[in-house]
């Protein structure tokens, strides 16, 4: 762990955190879900050595920390993006600091745009796997054998079947599909949104992939659940913009918010 996270993770303890379980990153317009914290500790990100400074309306940056149904959760309000310095290590010192103050898991949330038909705005994805298109990565640099994290199961196996289970308990539907990874800020082409799907992707942003491979780097456990803001451009009558983006988002936050609420309540013992 580098000192810089040392030194976050020493402010978010000076002001009272204890015990982070599992750990939310928040993506656009989804800043309203740590509400849901009770006895909340919200410390801006400008207080936290290598926290982002957000640019980008829609996010709201505090780390939130607290307890949800009896688990110790920390929520990202808004997240560094790749797009906004040129750095895919952009989410790293976070974290790390995450990990530094005990979380063993990180759920990623985001807006997508959708290239599948039977994926539609509103609806929540669980990403299974994801196809790094940009083909930059976080560990080029990382020296030693470090790199060479395998990504066979980054998005755990374990994780996914407690949201399925949550799914039954909280009656929110969870659909599946590929992420993949572009790096913005413009939207993707007509093309290159045909091309996504004949790739293999079902869904396509401009985050996730690059901070799931520096989590799972870090030993986190991963899962990612997504909401589609729109279909890709031209695919389904889909012209993507950021407004959209974010209204769309804040709405799927309601069922997003019933659908962690049950995943929390579910304890990890009944996933054997
Ligand atoms: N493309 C890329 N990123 C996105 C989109 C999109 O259509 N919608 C929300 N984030």
């Amino acid at each position: 762990m580098s000192d810089i996270a040392e030194n976050a993770a020493e402010v978010a303890r000076s002001r009272g955190a204890t015990g982070v379980d599992i750990a939310f990153v928040l993506g656009t317009g989804l800043g309203n879900m740590a509400e849901a914290v009770e006895n909340p500790i919200a410390i801006p990100y400008a207080d936290l050595p290598g926290f982002p400074t957000l640019t980008v309306s829609g996010h709201d940056g505090h780390l939130v920390l607290g307890a949800q149904e009896g688990v110790g959760v920390a929520y990202m309000q808004g997240r560094a993006h790749y797009y906004e310095k040129g750095d895919p290590r952009c989410m790293e010192t976070p974290l790390e600091t995450l990990a530094l103050l005990g979380a063993q898991i990180v759920v990623f949330t985001a807006a997508v745009g959708s290239v599948n038909a039977d994926l539609y705005p509103g609806n929540l994805v669980m990403i299974t796997d994801h196809i790094n298109f940009c083909g930059l990565n976080p560990l080029i640099g990382a020296g030693g054998d470090g790199g060479f994290v395998a990504m066979a199961e980054a998005y755990d196996p374990r994780l996914a079947r407690r949201f399925k289970r949550a799914t039954l308990s909280s009656g929110v539907t969870l659909r599946e599909g590929v992420y993949m990874w572009f790096s913005g800020p413009s939207f993707e082409t007509p093309a290159e949104i045909k091309m996504a799907k004949a790739l293999g992707a079902d869904v396509v942003g401009m985050s996730v992939a690059p901070e799931v491979i520096l989590a799972r780097r870090l030993g986190l456990r991963v899962a990612a659940v997504v909401i589609v803001s729109n279909f890709g451009a031209n695919f389904m009558g889909g012209n993507p913009s950021h407004l959209e983006t974010r209204k769309t988002a804040a709405q799927g936050a309601i069922m997003l918010r019933r659908l962690i609420k049950s995943f929390l309540k579910i304890r990890e013992i009944e996933q054997q």
